[in-house]
């Protein structure tokens, strides 16, 4: 939930006749969550959104956990990698995944979308670790840059134009529970509180409606229950002349997101800036580091009992780390202690700052490397706290 938001024309009055200029009616869509309990928005479409023309072939879409990889802190090294594959869709490369959430890697060759996407499986949030381009969605036009989150509630149908030049990179989560901003930096109506590391002026909703009312062959990618449903459509998805409501696709740069210091180390819900069900997502940003005169900044050894902690290295120097490249994935799981790499701790002592950016997803259930991630595994992680 960000908060509400209204674009384009909609009538004063909910429910209520609302005329094209040639005197038909605009036909409302209600986009609800949690039956008619949660977050909605209403949506007003030219033409109806189940006019239907023809539907492919389900082909499948899902991932499967390498199980026989077992216990073992993890290091996925996917630096070296360009291209994933072809497109947005066929580029998606999950690597870790329980029954609540996926976390992968997404860099397509083709850098336009000729179809359009719609998860109805989870919400997505697509961090861009490189990257410039627009999301066009039901709700308008978004403009993403290297360093948004993007959050998609389910359903949004989207396509992406990522720029041309420079390179593209994208980190993919898809997560069965809605991803929301961190309900104890909200108020009991839901604004963000002073303490919170960013606010409402730091999220970006669409900016600008994008209406396109050309007839033609409109092809919707829909995934659900792990495949890719082919529907097509003889009007555009993006036929919205107006919405409103608490639901919709938008931005937060990690850019914007304070960080919270102190004299002592911070425990990593300081930098907590999603919730959802089952996981939580944090981000490292540059800060100064613990300033009481004998502090250690390198965190200490850790025993997760009940979470895995999977981190991914976007920039800078990362001070508890050896041999973990931009770009670089580590899971620590529950079940052993992990802890900053031999040498880390003493060098970190009255170090001052750290340019360090991550993005890190802590899980409640254990995550599994799925088979696409096994040619990326360092196998000389699990060993390397040994001197
Ligand atoms: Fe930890």
């Amino acid at each position: 939930m960000a908060y509400y938001h209204r674009m384009g024309d909609i009538p004063p009055k909910r429910h209520t006749q609302f005329r094209q200029p040639d005197g038909s009616l605009y036909k409302e869509e209600v986009v609800s969550s949690k039956g008619f309990s949660g977050i909605y928005s209403t949506l007003y479409h030219i033409h109806n959104p189940n006019q239907v023309k023809s539907i492919g072939k389900p082909e499948p879409y899902s991932w499967k956990p390498a199980t026989e990889h077992g216990l073992n802190q993890t290091h996925l090294k996917t630096s070296g990698v360009e291209f994933t594959g072809e497109d947005y869709l066929s580029a998606r490369r999950n690597l870790m995944m329980n029954s609540d959430v996926m976390m992968g890697i997404c860099a397509p060759r083709q850098r336009k979308m000729d179809y359009y996407f719609k998860n109805a499986d989870g919400d997505e949030l697509i961090y861009i670790h490189d990257g410039e381009g627009v999301m066009y969605s039901q709700f308008g036009k978004l403009e993403v840059h290297k360093g948004d989150y993007i959050v998609i509630p389910r359903t949004t149908i989207y396509r992406f134009e990522f720029e041309e030049e420079g390179p593209l990179r994208l980190l993919v989560i898809e997560s069965v529970g809605a991803i929301e901003t961190v309900k104890r930096y909200r108020n009991e109506v839901g604004q963000l509180l002073e303490h919170s590391p960013y606010c409402e002026r730091d999220i970006r909703p669409p900016h600008d409606l994008h209406i396109e009312d050309k007839k033609g062959e409109y092809l919707v990618q829909i995934k659900k229950q792990g495949m890719l449903h082919q529907y097509s459509y003889g009007h555009s998805p993006l036929d919205i002349v107006g919405w409103d409501g608490f639901l919709y696709p938008y931005a937060l740069s990690i850019y914007d997101f304070e960080p919270i210091t102190g004299r002592i180390h911070q425990p990593p819900p300081v930098h907590q800036t999603f919730q959802a069900w089952g996981f939580v997502i944090c981000s490292f940003v540059p800060r100064l580091f613990d300033y009481h005169p004998l502090s250690i900044p390198a965190p200490y050894n850790h025993s997760n009992i009940d979470s895995d902690e999977v981190l991914y290295y976007a920039e800078g120097e990362f001070m508890s780390r050896k041999g973990i490249d931009r770009g670089s994935f580590t899971l620590h799981m529950g079940g052993l202690p992990h802890g900053p790499h031999p040498g880390t701790v003493e060098k970190s002592i009255g170090a001052k700052a750290t340019d360090e950016y991550a993005v890190m997803l802590d899980t409640f259930k254990s995550l599994q490397i799925t088979t696409d991630a096994l040619e990326f595994v360092d196998e000389n992680y699990p060993m390397s706290w040994t001197e």
